[in-house]
């Protein structure tokens, strides 16, 4: 079952320059499949890095979080769609009528590219704590929950999760803490993308890869709710995303060989 383990990790490229990136891939010797374009790489390189990582034989998972009204999210999906992404992404919160949207702009895209392109909704973003939760969304006194239970990230990634499949997407972007009750509620078939990946041990040195000083200075970084790599797949996660663990590293080939070593160890 397996076997493909090296299909189901994307490297999340962010990067403010595509000359970083394509040192990150080169270093990488072709033990990686899937890279993600997030907002920082796509503001400052465009369409330059998505074409780049086609010709190499890459597939992308491009990483910009559609929010908007269901008419501009239906469009940037199969703008997205037509620019060679294979996973795009919306937020969840943006609702049913926008989701459904997005898969309208999905479904034209795949037509014209003659590929299977995945839909993902982001539920909870991974560096969102519970407290953050209630700083955004509990905006009543305690006492007006009426004896509802709080708002938890497990409970509004659930909710969420909800919506997405109500609205026919793939599955959804979520911690790996909350991918097995997803995978419980929704069946096996709703997949799970899961960030805020993270090895027991920090590897994070002064300088990376590139000679840079690391911003990174400890394990979790900005990122609250974390599993190791063979824990979210434990959880039943189909993709993980890593990112500042092996493009941060000091020798990312030999941490993404760690990433796999544990997922192989530890499953
Ligand atoms: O460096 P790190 O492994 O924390 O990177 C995680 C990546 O996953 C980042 O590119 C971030 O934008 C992305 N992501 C996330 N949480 C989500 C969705 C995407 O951390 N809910």
């Amino acid at each position: 079952m397996f076997n493909d383990y090296k299909k189901k990790v994307i490297i999340a490229l962010d990067f403010n320059n595509i000359e970083d990136a394509k040192t990150l891939i080169d270093k990488l010797e072709g033990e990686a499949y899937i890279y993600k374009v997030g907002l920082e790489l796509f503001l400052n390189c465009g369409n330059e890095i998505l074409l780049f990582l086609k010709k190499s034989g890459y597939k992308i998972f491009l990483d910009l979080k559609f929010y908007d009204i269901p008419n501009t999210v239906y469009n940037a999906v199969k703008s997205a769609g037509l620019l060679g992404a294979d996973i795009i992404n919306v937020h969840a919160s943006g609702g049913i009528e926008m989701m459904k949207a997005a898969k309208k702009g999905l479904s034209e895209a795949q037509e014209t590219a003659g590929k299977k392109i995945e839909l993902f909704a982001v539920t909870v973003l991974t560096s969102f704590s519970s407290e953050d939760i209630k700083e955004v969304f509990d905006f009543h006194d305690n006492s007006a929950h009426n004896g509802y239970p709080e708002n938890t990230a497990e409970s509004i990634a659930l909710h969420l999760a909800g919506l997405a499949e109500k609205s026919g997407l793939d599955g959804v972007v979520c911690s790996p803490l909350e991918s097995l009750s997803i995978k419980k509620m929704f069946g096996d078939y709703f997949k799970t993308i899961t960030p805020g990946i993270r090895l027991k041990e920090n590897n994070i040195k002064k300088t990376n890869a590139l000679g840079k000083e690391n911003s990174v200075k400890n394990r979790h970084d900005d990122q609250k709710r974390i599993m190791t790599p063979s824990e979210a797949f434990r959880n039943k996660a189909d993709y993980i995303v890593v990112g500042r663990p092996v493009t941060h590293a000091a020798e990312p080939l030999a941490s993404l060989k760690n990433i796999y070593a544990d997922i192989k160890t530890g499953f």
